[in-house]
């Protein structure tokens, strides 16, 4: 019988650090009266020397499994969505899965940038709906304040670091009554991959190297393509975008969030927004919404939960979940 993916607990985690635009202003010409206007935010948290991306990414699956009422040896799945991996291999999710005291089970990483856990939640749906694996931990999780030059205005204002995870598990229709994961879309397009890079890499330069984005023209590129995914996980499960509870997007920029919130006419009052507080953290963006949605009441059991990313590679998606 049909499995379906339900959120069983949520959790997040965030480094104690916080970086005001203040004092960015005092590292690269910028102000904080202009990054609150063009993105929305006014602070971020920034991992410390001794954190990992690992270490964060373990925290959140801690408050994810204490919220499901899980010993970590009920999983047996890992997927960790991340673009600041501890080590060029083995897998984050490897590093995380010894971190939990996870003796078997399977382990994987994702790369998708800030999309990342769009597509790591609809790979552990397909897992965990046919049956192969039970229980999974979905984390978006980055240390992305490594990757930025903290010598580049148009960049290094915009992120943060922090991890989100989802316990996911698998339940026969009957027994998740209506809950779980719905349906996902995912998209890439390879040919854009100059607007949002990073300048080095294993193969190519052996550095980790530094972000480059040309942001107005991902800017453009940002409100259709997220709204085109958004109908289209909407329109095939056969709902009304009216129905949906809240909308839990990546927090890239305040104004694209707008911009998609009027394309569809959503109510601002559905979204959830951490953008303010914790900048872009890339993969990790979603989860922490979401479980900040969840920490503060606005997601109740039932609700309608619409999800939605889009970062370097292209890539973009969206998913629809009943929490
Ligand atoms: N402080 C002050 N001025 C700045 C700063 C800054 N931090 N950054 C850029 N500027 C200047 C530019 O130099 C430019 O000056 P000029 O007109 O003299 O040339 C001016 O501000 C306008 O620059 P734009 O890039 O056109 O500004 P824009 O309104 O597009 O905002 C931003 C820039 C915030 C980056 C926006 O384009 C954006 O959010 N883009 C999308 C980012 C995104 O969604 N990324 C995808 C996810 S990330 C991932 O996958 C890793």
């Amino acid at each position: 019988m049909a499995q379906k993916a339900v959120v069983r607990g949520c959790g997040s985690f965030l480094p104690e650090k916080v970086m005001t635009n203040a004092e960015l202003a005092t590292m690269v010409d910028t102000s904080d009266e202009w990054i609150r206007e063009r993105t929305g935010i006014r602070e971020r948290h920034i991992a410390g020397d001794d954190e990992k991306t690992s270490d964060l990414a373990a925290a959140a699956a801690r408050a994810a499994l204490a919220a499901a009422g899980m010993d970590a040896n009920d999983i047996d799945l890992i997927v960790v969505a991340t673009t600041t991996p501890d080590l060029t291999f083995p897998s984050t999710a490897a590093i995380v899965q010894a971190k939990l005291g996870i003796e078997s089970g399977a382990a994987f990483d994702i790369q998708a940038v800030c999309t990342g856990f769009i597509y790591a939640l609809s790979t552990a749906e397909k897992f965990l709906s046919s049956g192969q694996h039970k229980r999974a931990l979905v984390i978006g999780a980055e240390t992305f304040s490594r990757i930025l030059n903290w010598e580049d205005r148009t960049t290094c204002v915009l992120f943060g670091d922090g991890a989100g995870a989802f316990v996911l598990e698998a339940q026969d229709e009957s027994e998740a009554n209506g809950r779980g994961v719905m349906n996902s879309y995912l998209r890439c397009d390879g040919r854009l991959v100059d607007l949002l890079y990073v300048d080095g890499g294993v193969s190519s330069t052996q550095s980790t190297g530094h972000v480059r984005m040309q942001g107005n023209k991902v800017f453009r590129e940002a409100v259709n393509r997220i709204s085109q995914a958004m109908e289209h996980v909407v329109d095939e499960a056969g709902i009304d975008v009216g129905d949906i509870d809240w909308f839990v997007p990546h927090q890239a920029n305040e104004r694209i969030i707008n911009g998609v919130v009027k394309k569809l006419d959503l109510r601002p009052d559905q979204v959830i927004s951490t953008i303010a507080g914790q900048g872009n953290t890339s993969a990790a963006s979603i989860p922490l919404a979401y479980c900040a949605g969840v920490a503060d009441g606005r997601i109740k059991n039932g609700d309608l939960v619409l999800i939605e990313g889009m970062g370097g590679g292209l890539t973009w998606g969206a998913a629809l979940l009943r929490a």
